[in-house]
């Protein structure tokens, strides 16, 4: 039976047999040959995600001072079912990662269609040719609880099986740069030696160029300035890869602008990488105390950081939003802490704020639940039952990834709660964390296993129409501050629901007079770090009391 990697849109590709491995060097070795007659240099990228499939065109793109291509670049992905659709997708010049910058398909477009300096392979035959090798695989960290980033492990597994490929298939002068983020210590102490062993074994006595260089790369409307114009970190494991990579990066990124950072040992630069993350994880974990005292103070925080950032020296204070998702700050913690006792054998504990920051992050989309079962409870309304619409699934504003999203725990926690969830993103087609729950984000580790009554979920479907998402729901929950959901006006939102309905702002989203508005239209509002909503609703009832007639107006109790 011939096996298939579906895209996302469900176009079926059939992942390539045994005899079409030899038939695709063949084809390799031809396109090199003539790219090196054009003096160009090989460039393979390993891992064709979110990073590595920019990266990939950035390089493709970059030219000389005449305007002329100075790298090919084969992109390398493993031709899995979950993944191999990358691979022809690419090929035909169209990005495998869905971005709010035009750039990104107009730049992979214009590589492969037009400058010819981009394609994509799936034999790992490719690395034979390669000058520069870049590897972007990932390197997760797997959680073993809810709540508790000391109870889990990195996963290396396919960073490991990368390098010992790339030991096995490299020539002895090709510059390998690790831009996954690691666990410290990883490029001298876990990949050095696996190339190296590959190496001996091969008879190759020289010792591997290898180098770090992190991405800070933001899969957003800058997506592909966050990558090529951007500081950017480094190191080599010796002189002679410190000085490749080096000349690599000047070459392929605007480093005239941006100056590099080069440090001693890689080592440094893979601490960089976890310290920088921790530190951003931190000051927003800071928040999530403030918003509690906020919400029972009656004290807006949206408007106290407002008020705070007008300091220069605080002006990258940031709301939190309902938990810190994406790929990177949940994790890159762990990989710090992992290292310490796993990579470097010590045993004291030495981290307390790393893994507490970690830890509030992770769990502070729960508090959303308490506060959309009070809310509803203050209408009369039982949370069981409830139909409970979510309005966005990703991460942050703007973007379609959805990995470890505040969203995904607000989903599940109020679906144990007996809630029924419906959801609306206009940039999320399929979100995978549900409808391959079995599978996401790796075989057994979905957040699914620390809720119970999931299964369900597996059905949840993300709905385009904004519409026909709001018919009948009896809460909104304002989750990601989309730019389709920062002007909503309340008389429409009342007008879809079909009558009024809790609105649960996540975001900082609604301004005073929106809140009062939902208020005056027999809506309950809260929010998380808005504690002054109650203040509106006192005043909204205040006016309506002195009314002439004096109407009857229904208002949900607080009973908190
Ligand atoms: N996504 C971000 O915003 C971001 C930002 C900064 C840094 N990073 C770091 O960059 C790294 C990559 O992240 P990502 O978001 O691109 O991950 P990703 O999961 O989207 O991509 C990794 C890709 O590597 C492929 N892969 C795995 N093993 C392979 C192998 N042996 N051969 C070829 N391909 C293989 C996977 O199939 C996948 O397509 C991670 O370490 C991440 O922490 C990511």
């Amino acid at each position: 039976m011939p096996q298939y990697s579906i895209s996302p849109t469900g176009e079926k590709f059939p992942l390539p047999e045994p005899e079409d491995y030899s038939r695709e060097f063949e084809h390799l070795e031809e396109v090199v040959k003539n790219q090196r007659a054009l003096g160009r240099e090989i460039v393979l990228v390993m891992g064709l995600g979110f990073v590595g499939a920019v990266m990939a065109a950035v390089i493709a793109d970059a030219k000389d001072e005449k305007g002329n291509p100075i790298k090919y670049v084969i992109g390398m992905q493993r031709p899995s079912t979950r993944s191999y659709w990358k691979t022809p997708l690419l090929n035909r010049g169209i990005s495998p990662v869905s971005s709010e910058d035009p750039e990104v398909p107009l730049m992979i477009s214009r590589c492969v269609n037009e400058k010819r300096t981009l394609m994509a392979t799936f034999t790992y035959d490719a690395l034979k040719l390669a000058d520069v090798v870049v590897v972007d695989v990932q390197c997760d960290y797997l959680k073993e609880s809810l709540g508790n980033v000391r109870d889990g492990r990195a996963d290396m597994e396919a960073l490991e099986e990368s390098l010992e490929i790339i030991g096995q298939h490299i020539g002895p002068e090709t510059l390998v740069l690790i831009e996954t983020t690691v666990a410290p210590g990883t490029t001298e102490q876990i990949a050095y030696p696996i190339i190296k062993k590959m190496f001996r074994k091969r008879g190759i006595q020289s010792d591997p160029l290898l180098a770090h260089s992190f991405e800070r790369v933001m899969p957003g409307k800058h997506y592909v300035s966050s990558i090529r114009d951007f500081w950017r970190v480094c190191s080599g494991v010796n002189e002679k890869a410190t000085s490749k990579v080096v000349k690599f990066l000047e070459e392929v990124i605007n480093t005239e602008k941006y100056p590099l950072t080069v440090l001693d040992r890689p080592i440094e630069s893979e601490t960089a990488k976890i310290v920088e993350n921790s530190f951003r994880a931190t000051i927003l974990a800071f928040l999530d105390e403030w918003s509690i005292f906020a919400e029972q103070n009656g004290v807006d925080l949206i408007k106290v950081i407002n008020a705070i950032k007008v300091r220069p020296t605080h002006s990258n204070m940031i709301f939190p939003g309902p938990g810190i998702g994406g790929y990177c700050l949940p994790k890159d913690g762990g990989l710090g802490l992992w290292a310490y006792r796993h990579i470097h054998g010590f045993e004291d504990d030495i981290f307390k704020i790393t893994p507490l920051a970690v830890d509030i992050n992770d769990t502070r989309s729960l508090h959303v639940a308490q506060l959309t079962r009070d809310a509803l409870r203050n209408m009369g309304r039982p949370i069981a039952s409830a139909e409970i619409l979510v309005l966005g699934a990703s991460y942050r504003e703007d973007v379609g990834d959805t990995r470890y999203s505040g969203s995904e725990l607000i989903v599940r926690r109020l679906t144990e709660m007996g809630a029924e969830l419906r959801v609306h993103d206009p940039y999320v087609l399929h979100w995978w964390e549900f409808e391959k729950q079995d599978e996401y984000p790796a075989s057994s580790h979905s957040l699914k296993r620390f809720f119970r009554g999931q299964e369900k979920l597996r059905d949840l479907r993300v709905e385009q129409d904004l519409k026909k998402a709001l018919l009948g729901a009896d809460t909104v929950i304002l989750a990601v501050r989309h730019k389709h959901y920062l002007n909503l006006d309340p008389d429409d939102i009342v007008k879809y629901a079909d009558g009024p309905i809790a609105v649960i702002d996540c975001f900082g989203i609604l301004d005073d007079e929106k809140i009062s508005r939902y208020f005056e239209l027999g809506c309950e509002v809260k929010g998380l770090g808005r504690g002054h909503v109650k203040r509106i609703k006192d005043q909204v009832r205040e006016a309506k009391s002195q009314l002439p007639l004096n109407i009857p107006v229904q208002f949900a109790e607080d009973k908190m």
